[in-house]
């Protein structure tokens, strides 16, 4: 098939609409016969109509009669079709247990399951498939009753019955409209979970959540996330749910976490399932975190929805960012914030830098799949963020519910969403544009000085060139910013004819000076806190003036980015000395801060965060000609340092947070709060330390292995405090927790995840093996995402000077693309970085990207990657 480059500017609305949508399904084996029956509206009369669709097609009828038609390209394209409204009836089959994309309808543990976004729909039946065409959708499931006792789709269930030969059948109505994205069908031997929830009004609302039977009790925690959420969006948004039954099914086969079918989600088995014996506390958060995203869909991108997926952002950037404020709203608003950060930085920033690079709203592409991005959804988040941080809780509130007023039963865009906010406060916002069509990171250079009683802050804004576009405008910038003194007070000043403390000043300009007045003393300024906007800046702070931030700033975001500027520039003075064979420098000024830290009377978590140093990624953003395991050893020397000088402070510590635990009422003390999660954290990150200082300590670590492993945090912390310790006590100690976890596929892939990301010498080798592991299999997404994601993201395996890392992922990226292309994109990405390596890594890598280019048969997902990559520049 020749490759076709689909254009956000080519956009044209439907030629016809599908009113009302009826649909089949009789499950045989080994075939699904599905048969739709469409009510369809011409808007222009004439046109052809054409259908998408790959599944295998037996016959077409209009209006009961058999008409012709042209079936290629996955298009079927009927000429001659009334202009007034007719009916549309297509019959297909499908193989859902050879469907290893995990689109369509497929099988998963002997269940069938259905995963629509953005284009699976057409896998399964002949239609429409684009999100601008809503339609009413009612589902009639036919099957064995034995196999599959349980048959769900969207909406309510509204009839049913039992055949004579051991068959039965459902009949589900949706009674909203909706695109073909969101449908859903499950069909299987699955145990229920039920609950209710009272919204607002008054409705009781059924909850059902589906598992296995012996899942069943891991999925209490996951029921408390969905009622906090939908209380949640009840209290924050004034937003309710409408229906009067909400389904979850949790599958282990599953490309991505989860999605927001209407009325009935599906979720990976790792955002469901979870106890204390099993799940991190960081699991436990992502469950409540994704949990809330999918029921915050239900207005966010189900009631109104995307006009085409370069909108994708509109429903996924604002939902990201109602997530994000969920959590912040349950626990530790600064340490979520700067989690969220973290991740940005790590993952996103590469993106927006590097050849897969594309603005929020991208203007392009070949695969929709390749566009679930960091980008569209992390920066998205960031973009509603900065309406927020510029309009405040109730302007922001007031642009919401003008959205909903106009767009509601919809599908927009972004200029629509960002219209609702600009009119419902009376603002211009068409600057703000920008943010969803240009792409790059915007570095900000600050500079500052006292001039005649004010402090006067210029700053000026670069927005990289990326390879869709190299000239950009200036954008508009919300920086937040507050003023110290050198005792670390804060300093009241004058602006815009106010006495404040703080003030977001808006950055609109290529360069622009903001005047501080009634400022006279010398003031260190706090910038962009609260990271107020998702860019890169800098300011020539002296190591006193980023100790005092640290130290004394009322903006706790911003005493963490001080914390990570002296972390970064100690890993710099590292990685210079190292070059130059010069002894390594002592970093006085950090380590006179991380004295503070460590003995200073911190939240916990916040601690745990602040002793978290920026990863390589962070150190290498700016460069090019990287090499990636030079800036890993002089990190990994600034962490043996660290470790080495705190020694009797990290066992201190360690013992006050094993105390905090043990106060805790035995009954919860080793369950999941954000309390102890936050002791937890630090005493893990203090766990690390010991034994990087101390790495005989292992001994005494395997003989009270099972006291000190009481519960899923410790244990993952503990193993992987010692997870690139040569010993074979590591080896033992892992071999043991994958026996005693050997049926608990969701800690098995925790096991293969510390296989692939250890420094150890053995770790190609041990990753190797893993393939042969009877409970790995590349089949499955999380399995494949443990092992070759996580030893992609290894630094000094992967980047392996003699090719062997880049070789491996090469070859198992080609594996995979000849049955799940999805998750082929997603590993094939961690060549991004290709043409920012030194010479030698790069000619290696270009060689393994051009093996994969040359292919046979390489999906479109891979190949539009790759194509990128070795076009890039
Ligand atoms: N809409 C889903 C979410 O973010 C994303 C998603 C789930 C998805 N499964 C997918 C996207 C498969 C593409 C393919 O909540
Ligand atoms: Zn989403």
């Amino acid at each position: 098939m020749s490759k076709t480059i689909h254009y956000l500017k080519d956009y044209t609305a439907p030629a016809y609409r599908i009113l009302k949508t009826d649909l089949h399904f009789d499950i045989l084996e080994p075939q699904t016969i599905v048969k739709s029956s469409l009510t369809v509206q011409p808007e222009r009369a004439g046109e052809p109509l054409v259908l998408d669709g790959s599944a295998k097609l037996l016959s077409v009828k209009v209006n009961g009669q058999t008409v012709d038609y042209v079936l290629e390209d996955e298009k079927l394209t009927i000429a001659g079709v009334p202009s007034e409204n007719f009916t549309l009836e297509v019959e297909t089959e499908i193989l859902p247990a050879e469907n290893k994309s995990l689109m369509g309808l497929y099988a998963s543990g002997g269940n069938l399951f259905t995963q629509c976004e953005p284009e699976g729909f057409r896998k399964i039946a002949f239609y429409i498939d684009r999100p601008d065409v809503m339609s009413k959708f009612t589902t009639t499931i036919v099957a064995d009753k034995k196999r599959y006792p349980v048959l769900l789709s969207n909406g309510n269930k509204i009839d049913g019955g039992e055949f004579s030969d051991g068959r039965h059948w459902v009949k589900w109505e949706d009674p909203f409209a909706k695109p073909s994205y969101l449908f859903a069908l499950v069909a299987g031997d699955l145990a229920v979970t039920e609950d209710y929830f009272t919204t607002m009004s008054g409705r009781k609302v059924k909850i059902e959540f589906y598992t296995t039977e012996t899942d069943k009790p891991k999925v209490g925690f996951a029921v408390e996330s969905l009622k906090n959420a939908m209380k949640w969006d009840e209290t924050r948004f004034g937003l309710e749910y409408d229906l009067d039954i909400f389904m979850v099914v949790a599958v282990g086969d599953f490309n991505m976490g989860a999605m927001e079918n209407k009325g009935l989600n599906i979720f990976n088995t790792k955002f469901v399932l979870a106890n204390s014996r099993t799940a991190t506390d960081t699991d436990f958060e992502g469950i409540e975190s994704v949990v809330g995203h999918e029921y915050f869909h239900n207005w966010t991108g189900n009631r109104v929805t995307c006009r085409d997926w370069f909108q994708l952002s509109l429903k996924e950037g604002l939902t990201v960012f109602r997530d994000q404020e969920f959590s912040s709203d349950r626990a530790s608003r600064v340490v979520r914030r700067i989690d969220n950060v973290r991740m940005l930085r790590l993952f996103q920033f590469p993106e927006d830098a590097g050849p897969t690079a594309h603005p929020v709203r991208p203007a392009s592409y070949e695969e929709m799949n390749n566009f679930y991005t960091m980008t569209v959804y992390e920066k998205g988040a960031e973009v509603v963020r900065m309406y927020h941080t510029l309009l405040g809780e109730e302007g922001f509130q007031k642009g919401m519910k003008l959205y909903f007023q106009r767009h509601d039963g919809q599908a927009v865009t972004c200029d629509d969403f960002r219209a609702a906010m600009a009119d419902a406060n009376g603002i211009n916002l068409d600057q703000f544009a920008l943010w969803y069509s240009q792409a790059g990171t915007p570095v900000l250079d600050a500079q500052g000085r006292l001039k005649d009683g004010a402090f006067e802050l210029t700053i000026k804004q670069t927005i990289p060139a990326t390879p869709d576009m190299a000239d950009k405008q200036p954008m508009m910038i919300p920086v937040k910013t507050g003023l110290l003194n050198e005792k670390g007070e804060a300093v009241e000043f004058e602006y815009q004819g106010k006495r404040v403390k703080e003030a977001v000043l808006v950055l609109t300009e290529a360069e622009q000076t903001f005047v501080l007045g009634s400022v006279n003393e010398p003031v260190i300024p706090s910038l962009l806190r609260d990271f107020s906007a998702p860019v890169t800046l800098n300011y020539p702070y002296s190591e006193q003036e980023l100790a005092t931030l640290l130290a004394a700033d009322e903006n706790e975001f911003a005493r963490w980015e001080a914390a990570q500027t002296l972390y970064h520039r100690a890993i710099n003075a590292n990685r210079q000395a190292l070059a130059e064979g010069r002894p390594l420098p002592e970093h006085k000024a950090l380590m006179d801060a991380l004295a503070l830290v460590v003995s200073g009377d911190f939240d916990p978590a916040f601690r745990a965060i602040l002793l978290q140093m920026p990863s390589e990624t962070d150190v290498w953003a700016e460069e090019e000609n990287i090499d990636p395991i030079q800036v890993h050893q002089a990190r990994e020397a600034l962490l043996n340092a660290v470790a080495v000088k705190f020694l009797p402070q990290w066992r201190e510590l360690n013992r006050q947070a094993a105390e905090q635990e043990n106060q805790a009422d035995a009954a919860v003390r080793y369950e999941y709060s954000p309390e102890l999660a936050g002791w937890r954290t630090l005493r893990n990150a203090c766990r690390a330390f010991i034994l990087r200082a101390d790495a005989a300590h292992i001994e005494h670590v395997a003989e009270n292995y099972e006291a000190m492993a009481q519960n899923m945090t410790h244990e993952w912390g503990i193993l992987s405090a010692i997870n690139s310790n040569e010993s074979e006590i590591r080896d033992r100690l892992l071999t043991q927790f994958a026996d005693k976890f050997a049926d608990d596929a969701l800690v098995m892939d925790k096991y293969f995840a510390l296989i692939a990301s250890s420094r150890r010498k053995d770790t190609l080798q041990q990753v190797q093996t893993a393939l042969n592991h009877p409970k790995f299999s590349i089949e499955n997404p999380n399995k494949a995402r443990s092992l070759l994601m996580s030893f992609s993201r290894n630094i000094l395996h992967f980047h392996a000077e003699n090719g062997s890392g880049y070789r491996f992922v090469a070859d198992k990226v080609m594996e995979i693309d000849r049955f799940n292309p999805q998750v082929a994109a997603r590993l094939v990405q961690a060549f991004n970085i290709c043409n920012k390596l030194e010479a030698n890594r790069k000619a290696v890598m270009t060689k393994e990207l051009q093996r994969i280019h040359a292919q046979e048969g390489l999906s479109k997902d891979v190949g539009e990657i790759v194509g990128k990559i070795l076009n890039e520049k």
